[in-house]
C-alpha cells in the first residue's frame, strides 16, 4: 500500500454511471478513481443520488478489498486518497461481469420462475457481457468465446474459480456483519504479466445483502424497488463492516 499523498490527479479519461476515472500524472500504470453520489438502475433508465453515497461505497469497497487481499485475492488497490477517491492499478479489463449467487433473487429467479430467496445448493457463477449499449446481456460459455470476451473455456474456468474465491472470502465477512450475501457482481482485469486482479468496486450497488435476522434488504434493491431508506441501508452496511473488520 503506497501513501496517497505522492500522486497527482491528471485528465479525466472516462465517466461512468457511478465513477469518474482520471490519469495519474507521470504514471501510465495507474488510474485515479472518484466515486460519485449518483445511483442508477435498469441500465441507467432509473436515476437517483444521495449525499455521501460515493464516500460510503469507497469506504465499504476499500474495507472489502483489504480483506480479500489478506485472503490471497489480488486486487487493483494501491492507495486511498480521500473520502471519495482512490488510486488503483491500471488493468486490461475482462469484458465480462462475473455474477455469483448464493440465494436466488433478481433476474435469474425471475427467468426461471423460482421464488426469490430460494437458497442454492452450491454457488452459481454467471457471465454477462460488459456492453452498456446491449444492456449487459447474459452469455453462455460458448457465447463468451464467440464474442471474444474470453479466449478459451480454460480462461472462463479461471474466472469462475476467481469469482468463487471472492465469494468464499466475502461470505463469512458479511455474516460477521449480520448480513447474508445473496449475490454480487464483480469485474476483473489482468496486470501486464497476465495476473488476474479484482477491479471496480464491491459495495451495496453491486451486491444483494439481506439482514441475517430480519431479511430486510440492505442494498441497491431499496432504490430499484422504491423501498425507501436507501442512504440508511448503505450507511448501516458501512458501520457494520467497520465494526466487524476494524477490531
Ligand atoms: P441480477 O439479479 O439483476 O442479475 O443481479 C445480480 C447481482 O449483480 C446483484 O447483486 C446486482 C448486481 N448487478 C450489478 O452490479 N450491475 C448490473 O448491471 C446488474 C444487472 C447486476
Ligand atoms: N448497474 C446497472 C445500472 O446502473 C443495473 C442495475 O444495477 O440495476 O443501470
Amino acid at each position: 500500500m503506497e501513501a496517497g499523498g505522492r500522486f497527482s490527479k491528471g485528465a479525466m479519461v472516462y465517466e461512468g454511471k457511478a465513477k469518474r476515472l482520471y490519469q495519474v500524472e507521470g504514471r501510465s500504470d495507474l488510474i485515479w478513481q472518484e466515486f460519485k453520489d449518483s445511483l442508477t438502475a435498469f441500465n441507467a433508465q432509473k436515476k437517483g443520488n444521495f449525499a455521501n453515497k460515493g464516500a460510503l461505497n469507497r469506504e465499504i469497497s476499500s474495507l472489502l478489498f483489504q480483506e480479500l487481499e489478506k485472503n490471497g485475492v489480488h486486487t487493483h488497490r494501491v492507495a486511498d486518497i480521500s473520502a471519495t477517491e482512490e488510486v488503483t492499478k491500471k488493468l486490461e479489463m475482462v469484458k465480462l461481469e462475473l455474477v455469483v449467487r448464493n440465494v436466488l433473487a433478481g433476474s435469474t429467479a425471475k427467468k426461471f420462475g423460482i421464488e426469490e430467496g430460494t437458497p442454492l445448493e452450491r454457488p452459481l457463477v454467471e457471465f454477462y457481457y460488459k456492453d452498456d449499449a446491449l444492456a449487459d446481456p447474459f452469455v453462455s460459455d460458448d457465447q463468451a468465446i464467440m464474442i471474444k470476451a474470453a479466449k478459451s473455456l480454460a480462461e472462463l474456468d479461471e474466472l469462475k474459480v476467481f469469482a468463487l474465491k471472492v465469494n468464499a472470502t466475502l461470505l463469512p465477512v458479511m455474516r460477521s456483519a449480520g448480513l447474508q450475501l445473496v449475490d454480487f457482481k464483480i469485474e476483473a482485469g489482468r496486470d501486464t504479466t497476465g495476473v488476474l486482479h479484482l477491479a471496480d468496486e464491491i459495495s451495496p450497488d453491486c451486491c444483494r445483502l439481506w439482514d441475517l435476522k430480519t431479511g430486510e434488504k440492505m442494498d441497491k434493491d431499496r432504490f430499484r424497488r422504491d423501498l425507501g431508506g436507501v442512504e440508511e441501508a448503505y450507511r448501516e452496511v458501512c458501520e457494520r463492516l467497520k465494526k466487524a473488520l476494524l477490531k
